[in-house]
Parts: structure tokens; C-alpha cells; sequence
């Protein structure tokens, strides 16, 4: 547990290691939040679930961080509203690193001392939150350097990649399925209730959708025909004008995207998310989808 500790610690700075002082602080939209205040955050947590419960004569690092960096857990007290998050140019980025290292440490103590099966299962809660704010940092990190003028490069080696897989469909047929977590291993609680739902019939792609792909339904009118879009989606690619996905740019007449390796001309074999991550959800009398599962090939 120690190990796996340290390395996700480590993890989220090496992830913040491209980073100049100035990308820390910045907040260009409301949903996106400032690498300093990931750091920072995933830092309060474990100080005020963890240690601030658990280990002996433990003082917090500053008696305002909590204010600062709660986010949204309203049961341990107020918080700075998330809009506001880019305002804080204080505490600096160096403190937060301070901050990070004597908790980190804190931490480790505590693991030291052999604690029971009920503290290891909230520092594992606490390790799967702070992963699951690395996958938010490199989106926001992406975000920020790729809303600079001119397109920041994060890491030269990011390549998008090919899709390999033979297209086809995958037909699932009309039944009642069940959805939500189960068994002993972790899972966030927005995953309990196991639960029954009926599902029509439908076919989905065994693959995942490539660059040029979507760029034929770009051409084909699709984002100009509202048979395409529910209510709310039509109603938003009006307000604020949008023909592309984001980080897509037209620029005389050839498609570029920015990728965390820049700006770079649209490669149409290329996926188009690079998420290869399709978990089975759905589950039939009680086995596996494993056609769900094998979309990916994982
Ligand atoms: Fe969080």
C-alpha cells in the first residue's frame, strides 16, 4: 500500500512537470480547475479523511487549506466556490508543494504504524481519487495549454493513434439487463444500487470512431441538421456556435487539432478519442456482456 501510495503521489507532479509557475494558477472556463488546485486538493483530502482522523497528534499544514481546497463535500465545511478557483493566486505554487510533501509524509507515518483494515480502506478510496484527478488534470491541463495562442506542446512524444480494429456491429438484443456495481472490489458509490433496466435492441460499432469519420458527418451537414441532436445539444451548438469539436481548427480549408504535442494536421485514420477504456456494464443473467468487453480487444 505504501509503494502504491508514493507512486500516485509522484505521479501527479510528473504529470505537472511540463508545466511553467504560470500554468499552475490559471482557470480559462468554469469547468476547468487549476493544475495548483488539483495538487492541492487531492493534498486536503487525505489531511482532512485520513489524518486529521486517524493519526495521532496530527497538526494540519494551514489551518485556511481547508477552506481553500475542499470541493464539493458540503459535510466538512465551506469551501471556495468552484468558479472562483482561478482567483486564488495564493497560496504559490511552491507552497502547495510543501504542502504536498508533508502530507505525503504524514501519510507514510501512518501506514508505518500497520493501521487496521478500516484506515487502508479509505487511503485506498483516497489513492483512487487522486488518480481519478489526474485523469482531470491532463484534461485541464490540455485545456489551458491549448487555449494559448499558440498552442502550447505539453510532450513532444504524444502521438493519436490508428484505429486497428475491422469494422463492424455488434448487435445486443432487446432484454433485461442489469446495471451497477457488484462484488467485494472498489467502486465509487454513484455505482451502488444494482439494479434491472429493459434495454431495446440496438447494434453498436466494435471499434471506436476515427478522425475522418467524423469529419464525413462535419460534411454531411451535421452539425446543421437538428435530426441529429437532442433538444439541449441543438439548443447549445446554436448559443455558441459550434461546427467542430473542441480543439478542432479549420485553417484554409485543412483541419488541424490540437493534441498535447500541439497543433497538428488532422490525420483521418487516427481515433478520434483516444479513450480505450469500455468497461461491460451490462450484465445478463448474470454473465458477463463479453461482447462489450472485447470492443476494445481488452
Ligand atoms: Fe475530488
Amino acid at each position: 500500500m505504501l509503494d502504491k501510495f508514493l507512486s500516485v503521489r509522484a505521479h501527479s507532479e510528473t504529470l505537472c512537470k511540463p508545466l511553467l509557475v504560470e500554468d499552475y494558477s490559471v482557470q480559462p472556463i468554469e469547468f476547468v480547475s487549476p493544475p495548483k488546485w488539483h495538487l492541492a486538493h487531492t493534498t486536503w483530502f487525505w489531511e482532512a479523511f485520513v489524518l486529521s482522523k486517524f493519526a495521532t497528534d496530527y497538526k494540519v499544514y494551514h489551518e485556511d487549506f481547508s477552506y481553500l481546497f475542499n470541493s464539493y463535500y458540503n459535510n466538512v465545511g465551506k469551501r471556495v466556490l468552484r468558479p472562483q478557483r482561478g482567483l486564488m493566486t495564493r497560496p504559490p505554487v511552491e507552497e502547495v508543494y510543501a504542502f504536498r510533501n508533508y502530507v505525503s509524509k504524514a501519510v507514510a507515518e501512518l501506514l508505518a504504524t500497520k493501521p487496521d483494515k478500516n484506515i487502508l480502506d479509505i487511503i485506498e478510496i483516497g489513492i483512487n481519487h487522486e488518480q481519478q484527478h489526474q485523469e482531470l488534470l491532463i484534461y485541464d491541463i490540455k485545456y489551458i495549454l491549448g487555449h494559448q495562442p499558440t498552442f502550447t506542446v505539453y510532450d513532444v512524444g504524444f502521438e493519436t493513434k490508428a484505429e486497428i480494429h475491422k469494422a463492424d456491429f455488434i448487435k445486443i438484443d432487446t432484454g433485461v439487463y442489469e446495471i451497477g456495481h457488484s462484488g467485494n472490489s472498489f467502486c465509487f458509490d454513484n455505482e451502488f444500487g444494482r439494479h434491472k433496466v429493459y434495454v431495446g435492441d440496438f447494434e453498436i460499432a466494435n471499434k471506436l470512431v476515427t478522425n475522418g469519420e467524423y469529419l464525413e458527418f462535419i460534411k454531411a451537414g451535421g452539425y446543421r441538421d437538428f435530426n441529429y441532436w437532442h433538444d439541449e445539444g441543438w439548443a447549445w451548438i446554436n448559443e455558441h456556435d459550434i461546427g467542430a469539436p473542441l480543439y478542432w481548427h479549420n485553417i484554409e480549408n485543412d483541419w488541424h487539432h490540437y493534441t498535447l504535442n500541439g497543433l497538428k494536421k488532422l490525420i483521418q485514420k487516427h481515433l478520434f478519442c483516444t479513450s480505450v477504456i469500455m468497461k461491460p456494464l451490462l450484465m445478463r443473467n448474470g454473465k458477463d456482456a463479453a461482447c462489450l468487453q472485447s470492443l476494445n480487444g481488452k
